[in-house]
């Protein structure tokens, strides 16, 4: 009998149509704390949900823009693992065969391109853009002018001032992020579903599941015929769903189930 280390990897060699969905845990081997494990500082007595949605910002908008900037901050200080690298490796050895591998990301961050994947699509939007709160117009904004450091503690009287947008007179500066109540980009959204509908090979990996859309992402793939394989230190509801599951990091785990392919 195959253990599952060696499934997840005959699963790797035989696909040819890949989507990898990520999560916050795809993030924490670079160092980037998730969502739903112990938050750091003043962020470990809010829940995601009381932060990021527009009540939140349009009632404390210094305490949000800060947690968002310092975020920011932290993403630009850490680098792509090596996991990030063998994604973007697996996605030029598929295109070298006429297969494909689409990186479809509930990360606000930009490790997996920076890890070399192409065309990611950002199904909750980026930490790195910027737009009016009130006339959506983008907006340039560079969080390493605020003086925040990767390391920094906030206190209640030391957050950020939030940011007047350039375009008009009311609105204040907002990250590109897809806040709770707000609907994921349509288009980034609608190609993750194309290419779920058309792959041998679901791979999710560090991600809880417990944000809709995106936690029925895997079923939909699975439901079109293709196999999941799930990577994550901790169980969650698809684990036991899932075809094949590896406790374990993403940083041990992607490098290990595709040595065998690539290198
Ligand atoms: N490798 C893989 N998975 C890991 C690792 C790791 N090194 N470390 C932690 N994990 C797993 C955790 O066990 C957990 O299941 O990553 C998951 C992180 O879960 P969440 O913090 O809930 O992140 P995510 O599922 O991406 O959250 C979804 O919620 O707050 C919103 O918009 C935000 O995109 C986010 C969404």
């Amino acid at each position: 009998m195959p253990n599952d280390w060696d499934k997840a990897s005959q699963l790797a060699r035989q696909a040819r149509s890949v989507v990898v969905l990520s999560g916050a845990g795809m993030s924490a081997d670079s160092g980037v704390p998730t969502f739903r494990d112990a938050q750091s500082g003043l962020w470990e007595r809010f829940k995601p949900e009381q932060l990021a949605t527009e009540d939140a910002f349009r009632s404390n908008p210094s305490m949000v823009w800060t947690w968002y900037v310092w975020r920011a901050v932290l993403v630009n200080s850490v680098e792509p693992h090596i996991g990030h690298n063998y994604i973007g490796a697996w996605q030029r050895y598929l295109a070298g065969i006429e297969g494909s591998l689409t990186v479809a990301t509930q990360n606000v961050d930009d490790l997996h391109e920076r890890g070399g994947a192409q065309k990611v699509l950002h199904l909750h939007g980026s930490l790195h853009q910027y737009h009016c709160l009130d006339c959506h117009k983008a907006a340039a904004f560079d969080p390493a002018h605020t003086g925040i450091r990767p390391d920094q503690q906030f206190h209640r009287d030391n957050v950020l001032s939030a940011v007047d947008c350039p375009h008009c007179d009311s609105g204040l500066l907002r990250p590109g992020v897809v806040w709770f109540g707000e609907s994921l980009p349509e288009p980034a959204f609608q190609t993750a579903i194309d290419a779920l509908r058309k792959a041998d090979l679901v791979v999710v990996v560090g991600s809880s599941g417990l944000v809709q859309p995106s936690a029925s992402l895997p079923f939909l793939g699975q439901d079109a015929g293709a196999a999941v394989l799930e990577i994550n230190p901790t169980p969650t509801e698809l684990s036991n769903k899932a075809d094949v599951y590896l406790g374990s990091t993403a940083a041990m785990a992607i490098p290990e189930m595709l040595a065998g392919l690539l290198t």
